[in-house]
């Protein structure tokens, strides 16, 4: 049971929208709204403690360090990692094309012998999922075109899900990266994790978690997961943007080249040469966002103040009304699996096709009566493609998202065909 006044925790969900009208979020998959603790605790490290990180011999230099640090302590506790394995990064996608961006250096022989084991070339596979959202998409195949490793994925069915009947052809020998979402960000659908490791495992092939959905809403633990990377989004998960994470096994770690170059990152530097620190340091060149990490620090406390599995179960709730909602009116498509039996596969997330409404004046219509929800292929155009649309109206929830607010949806949502003069 959550906080029966948790709402007030966040200042923006009292304002109101369209002439006066209550605001229900329901758009927290693409943003979420933030806690008064992580506001304060950005505001307050500006107000108070603003310094250069790990590179000052003065007071206010040390208290944003130990801030600094402490973020990445709380930030690493959420995921259950250790302290080191946590990568301040710009947001998922830059996570993400870290590690791309990494292996392909070592490609190019950056790194010396450390970082052999990372090399891949022609001859070499990457696999990703049909599922993924372009930030994990994007990055491996342009790895391919950079390397000449071929890029192959596993496909889904009608409801969304990764087809496993080849699994073990798709992923094989020749496989180097496994890189798959933990959940769709289009059909809310938990991907079978231990499966997809254990054939990664097999073979020898790194594994690259994507944690955008499921970090912000389900208990999550690395070690568990047995993942070698995750990425995740610190706005996603109540805090704030321009900063995010990457979680990364501590030896693979320090073994791979960063994909940014510059101070902060390095041991010695020659005219000739450079050599990096350990990570997390040799990912992060440059001044850091300081007070973001600072932020995503105080929403990972907060998180876990909750409790992960409180904050899951309130979602459980909301997701059966969302989708079982959407999936009963006339005209319009839930995408993926419908019926209580699925309940356990998804989270609170359900992106609809209304037949012959686009997606842009389902969101019209929904803001016309206060309602946010994400419109288009957010950022899934090949998920979107294989479902044979272009585009859906998602309503993703959070742990401030009420049973009301989702009723609210679905109500609004059973206006939409009519409104528009279809099935009329
Ligand atoms: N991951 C972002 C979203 O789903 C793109 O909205």
């Amino acid at each position: 049971m959550l906080r029966p006044n948790l709402r007030d925790d966040f200042p923006l969900l009292t304002r109101t929208v369209r002439n006066g009208k209550p605001l229900v979020y329901l758009d927290s998959g693409a943003t979420a709204q933030k806690p008064r603790a992580v506001i304060d605790a950005e505001r307050e490290f500006y107000e108070l403690h603003n310094g250069a990180v790990a590179r000052g011999a003065h007071l206010l230099a040390e208290e944003a360090t130990d801030l600094f640090e402490g973020a990445r302590g709380d930030v690493a506790r959420l995921v259950g990692a250790d302290h080191g394995e946590i990568v301040w990064a710009e947001n998922a996608t830059a996570a993400l094309n870290l590690v791309a961006g990494g292996i392909g250096n070592a490609s190019a022989g950056i790194g010396g012998e450390e970082s052999a084991r990372f090399r891949i070339g022609p001859g070499d596979e990457i696999c990703v999922t049909e599922t993924e959202h372009h930030a994990n998409l994007v990055p491996w195949q342009q790895l391919a075109v950079r390397t000449g490793a071929t890029l192959r994925w596993i496909p889904v069915d009608d409801d969304g899900r990764l087809i496993l009947d080849d699994l073990d052809t798709l992923v094989n020998d020749r496989t180097r990266v496994l890189a798959f979402t933990h959940v769709s960000n289009l059909t809310g659908l938990i991907s079978p994790v231990s499966t997809l490791v254990a054939r990664a495992k097999q073979v020898g092939a790194l594994t690259v978690l994507d944690g955008c959905q499921s970090v912000p809403h389900l208990p999550v633990d690395v070690k568990a997961l047995d993942v070698d990377f995750m990425a995740f989004s610190a706005h996603k998960m109540l805090g704030p943007t321009g900063i995010g994470a990457l979680y990364g096994r501590k030896e693979l770690l320090d073994a791979l080249p960063p994909a940014v170059f510059g101070g902060g990152a390095v041991t010695i530097v020659t005219m000739e040469k450079t050599s990096w620190h350990e990570a997390p340091m040799r990912f992060e060149a440059g001044t850091q966002p300081v007070a973001q990490a600072v932020g995503m620090g105080a929403a990972a406390r907060y998180l876990m103040d909750i409790g992960m599995d409180a904050v899951e179960a309130h979602e459980r709730e909301i997701a059966a009304i969302l989708r079982g909602g959407a999936a009963e009116l006339p005209g319009v498509r839930l995408l993926g699996p419908v019926g209580d039996e699925h309940a356990r596969d998804v989270v609170a997330i359900a992106a609809v096709a209304v037949d012959g409404v686009h997606p842009h004046d389902v969101g019209q219509v929904l803001d016309d009566r206060g309602i946010a929800v994400r419109v288009g292929h957010h950022c899934a155009q090949p998920l979107h493609r294989r479902f044979g649309i272009t585009g859906s109206t998602r309503a993703s929830a959070h742990v401030y998202t009420t049973p009301d607010d989702a009723r609210a949806f679905v109500d609004a949502l059973a206006t939409v065909p009519a409104f528009f003069g279809v099935n009329a």
